[in-house]
């Protein structure tokens, strides 16, 4: 998968720029605050139909403008997709707040968000990104789910048909009526629940051993075999592990019966997959409590790459990688370890820095397109 280029009106700080890519290596150099991460941002967004850093996509838009235009074209198994997007802040006005319109196109058709998601999947990588490790169990089960989602876009609507289930059940438990009543009336929902958490359970024990797999090989290579990274799903419904599909409804079954007391009392569904973790150990301890930032860095590189392999597996081509702000963080073995990895595997890769220096090892800095970023406009060296 490679994308050709872009063209970006009103995007953030980037007031109108082309940028014609190369399908190896790209640079995008420049200082602080001159537009690196949006570009990253737009090329994400081309792709995917809305960003990884705001849940609000009218902060694309340029502040003094109304509306952004994100143009480009993606190859995809020698396909090419010329996607446009428009996002447009609609004054409303009854009550002054403002609405988004986001109109999507691919090939001069409309297109769902949904529809670029399901052909496009690039692997990012942010600074951000050592949440995963270092905190709260959403953020670690968000990533998991939308590693499943990326090979099995099936999963999202399990995953969205139990979280409106779940909320059904716990407006129910904080119904005033009686707990008789409302006993009856949860039998119906927990028969629903218990299917689907078991499929999310079943989906997520099963990612995790795959992950597992070609994150090892990673992991290893990068710590010269010193270190070694396994996942251990840490579910509140099993205490044994089993990935037999019967076994885990049962005991669904009989953890939601035995939890319905403490259920009552809190007004909220305690038991499910909704609360499910997953440790990232480094040999036998755990990272998010124990690992250096270096060592939560490559773990979550790790972690990253599985999906990029995964991915991979799955399409037959390497999805884009996105690299912002993460070389400078690594130690120079790390460094040279992921870019002759991108080079043998001939990943596209973008990467922002604020120096090339930072960069100097890599002898494919040859081939790669550089790019000065300053201010909003972006020129090739
Ligand atoms: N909607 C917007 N309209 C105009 N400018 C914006 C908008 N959103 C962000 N900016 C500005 O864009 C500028 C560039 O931001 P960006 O995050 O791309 O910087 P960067 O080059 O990645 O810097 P750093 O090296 O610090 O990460 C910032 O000054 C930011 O305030
Ligand atoms: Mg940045």
């Amino acid at each position: 998968m490679n994308v050709k280029k872009i063209r970006l009106i009103h995007f953030r700080n980037l007031s109108d720029l082309s940028i014609n890519f190369n399908s190896s290596l790209n640079i995008f150099i420049g200082n602080n605050a001159q537009g690196k991460t949006n570009i990253i941002e737009s090329i994400y967004t081309l792709m995917r139909g809305s960003s990884y850093r705001t849940a609000d996509d009218s902060n694309l838009i340029n502040w003094n403008k109304g509306k952004t235009y994100i143009l480009g074209e993606v190859e995809r198994n020698e396909e090419i997709f010329h996607i446009n997007i428009l996002l447009q802040n609609n004054e409303k006005s009854e009550n002054q707040t403002t609405q988004l319109k986001k109109i999507i196109k691919v090939n001069k058709k409309y297109q769902k968000k949904a529809g670029l998601f399901k052909k496009f999947n690039p692997i990012i990588f942010t600074p951000e990104d050592l949440q995963i490790i270092k905190s709260a169990p959403s953020i670690r089960r968000k990533f998991l789910d939308e590693v499943i989602i990326n090979i099995n876009p099936t999963y999202y609507q399990y995953l969205k048909n139990y979280n409106r289930i779940l909320f059904q059940r716990n407006t129910l438990l904080k119904n005033e009526r009686s707990k008789h009543e409302i006993t009856n009336q949860l039998a119906a929902w927990d028969q629903k629940i218990i299917e689907l958490g078991t499929l999310i359970i079943l989906y997520r024990i099963k990612i995790l051993q795959k992950i597992n797999q070609k994150a090892k090989i990673f992991h290893q290579m990068m710590t010269e075999n010193k270190e070694t990274i396994k996942l251990k799903y840490n579910s509140n419904v099993l205490t044994d592990y089993t990935d037999d599909k019967e076994e885990i409804s049962k005991i669904m079954n009989l953890k939601l019966k035995n939890a319905l007391e403490k259920d009552f009392q809190l007004k909220v569904t305690t038991i499910g997959p909704h609360r499910d973790d997953y440790f990232i150990m480094n040999n036998t301890v755990d990272l998010g409590i124990y690992g250096s930032q270096g060592q939560q860095r490559t773990a979550v590189l790790s972690l990253k790459l599985a999906e990029l392999e995964l991915l991979k597996e799955k399409e037959n081509e390497y999805p884009p990688l996105l690299l912002d702000d993460v070389m400078s963080e690594l130690d120079p073995e790390r460094r040279i370890f992921l870019i002759q990895l991108i080079k043998e595997r001939a990943v596209q890769t973008f990467i922002t820095s604020i120096r090339l220096d930072n960069l100097s090892e890599m002898d494919v800095i040859k081939s790669a397109k550089i790019f000065q970023v300053k201010n909003g406009t972006v020129e090739e060296q």
